[in-house]
């Protein structure tokens, strides 16, 4: 079992790494975390070279990252919202992934990408769930293109004004036991 972990958080005790790190201590198998904020990966600059080519032209972390994403069982996105979007270095990552897009829709030819869960990790500082749609929206193109089953979510809001619960992370936790399983 082989899960892949983004943390789009920078702060070291912050609310979203508080809930990965449960989920965390229930996964089991091998676990990739890539810290967006630590990462060298640049936007997608649409020179269309994955239209004719199976690879990205440019060759920075993302040429590991496809790796981990072809291969693992589990993906884990755990991010804060960002102006109701992802923080840019995880906004960066998802605009390469135009890599599978055009292998789907422009060559046809479409990658061997292990079928994987997905687990998504969202906190805000405001008291509005609308806060976490718009990331929703994108992630559901994001996991149509890299074989997602099965999605389990925990979306927490109000961090400005409330500290992350006992209840949240025994959510965490048990979601971790479950991908391990499947
Ligand atoms: C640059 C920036 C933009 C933010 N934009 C929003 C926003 O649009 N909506 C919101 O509810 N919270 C927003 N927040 C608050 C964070 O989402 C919130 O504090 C989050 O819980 C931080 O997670 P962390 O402690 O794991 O880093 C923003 C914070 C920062 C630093």
């Amino acid at each position: 079992m082989k899960t892949v972990v983004f943390l789009a958080s920078p702060n070291k005790n912050g609310n979203t790494i508080t809930i990965l790190n449960s989920l965390l201590s229930g996964l089991q198998g091998e676990v990739n975390i890539i810290n967006t904020f630590k990462t060298n990966v640049k936007g997608c600059i649409d020179c269309k070279y994955c239209h004719y080519h199976n690879e990205c032209f440019i060759k920075d972390d993302m040429v590991h990252i496809y790796n981990l994403l072809e291969k693992s069982d589990n993906v884990i996105i755990a991010s804060p919202i960002y102006f109701s979007s992802f923080p840019a270095s995880m906004k960066a990552i998802i605009d390469r992934l135009q890599l599978y897009w055009s292998n789907k829709f422009i060559k046809r030819k479409e990658k061997n990408i292990c079928k994987k869960n997905a687990v998504v990790i969202l906190t805000c500082g405001s008291k509005c769930n609308k806060a976490f749609s718009l990331v929703e929206e994108t992630l559901k193109q994001v996991f149509s293109l890299i074989n997602v089953n099965e999605t389990y979510k925990i979306l927490i809001d109000n961090t400005d004004n409330t500290k992350i619960n006992k209840e949240l992370n025994i959510q965490a936790y048990n979601i971790g036991k479950n991908i391990s399983e499947v």
